[in-house]
């Protein structure tokens, strides 16, 4: 499964790329607000740290206006992938610009049948939001499971897209349905790395480690003590 990050934010992405495990970056609109600044110079700022799919979204409400900034947001940088809204307007733009061979992410997918709809429309990516969902007590991962299963009967190229994951159950849950992509802000894919018992194991080799050596040290320092050297094995190899 990738991982993308899902932030318009340069310095987190900064700290996260030398990890090695970031495939792609999402924004949308209120991310990038915000950050404030001019967006396509940190849209570019991105592109040129992740080198993947960075996710760049339309505001235009209408066809004609999302196919014309989508173009301009393609222009940007080879790896922007254009986000459009899922509806109407966003199926006909999606249909057109995947037509001239721009990548699209549909977004804020909320049903299978949105999703269906998606791929239908030659859609690169579509964005199922899980988080929203649980938040309106329905289950986003299930979500998910259709979405994956749906798009694997009829071998659809599009990529589900986990998106609004907000903790590292949502991940696990994703990577076992078999979805292509998770995009986590960053302090869930910083979350991803812990474990008490990873600390505590760790802890407990290097303290063992240290009193082995302080043992030695003392037993070499001991008046008396036979040293390789008193015992006549100088220079000899094994
Ligand atoms: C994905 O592309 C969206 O930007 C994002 O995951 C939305 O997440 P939220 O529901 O936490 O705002």
């Amino acid at each position: 499964m990738k991982f993308f990050v899902d932030t318009g934010n340069v310095s987190e992405i900064e700290k996260l790329v030398p990890l090695g495990i970031i495939d792609g970056a999402t924004t949308n609109p209120s991310l990038l607000a915000k950050e404030g600044g001019d967006h396509r110079k940190i849209l570019k700022q991105i592109c040129r740290l992740i080198r993947g799919p960075v996710s760049a979204e339309v505001v235009a409400t209408d066809a004609p206006g999302m196919i014309r900034e989508g173009k301009s947001l393609a222009s940007i940088d080879e790896h922007i992938v254009v986000k459009v809204p899922f509806g109407r307007e966003g199926a006909k733009a999606c249909r057109a610009l995947s037509d001239e061979g721009i990548r699209v992410n549909v977004t804020l997918v909320f049903s299978p049948t949105q999703a269906l709809i998606a791929a239908k429309v030659g859609a690169a990516f579509a964005s199922p939001f899980v988080g929203r969902l649980d938040d309106i007590a329905t289950s986003g991962m299930d979500l998910i499971e259709q979405i994956v299963e749906i798009y694997d009967n009829y071998e659809y190229p599009t990529e589900v897209l986990v998106a609004s994951v907000r903790h590292p159950l949502h991940v696990v849950e994703a990577a076992r349905m078999g979805a292509d992509v998770c995009t986590c802000p960053a302090k869930v894919i910083d979350s991803l790395f812990n474990h008490p018992l990873t600390d505590t194991g760790l802890a407990r080799f290097l303290a063992d480690w240290e009193n082995a050596q302080a043992e030695l040290a003392k037993t070499r320092k001991a008046p008396g003590a036979a040293t390789p050297a008193a015992r006549g094995t100088r220079g000899r190899r094994r």
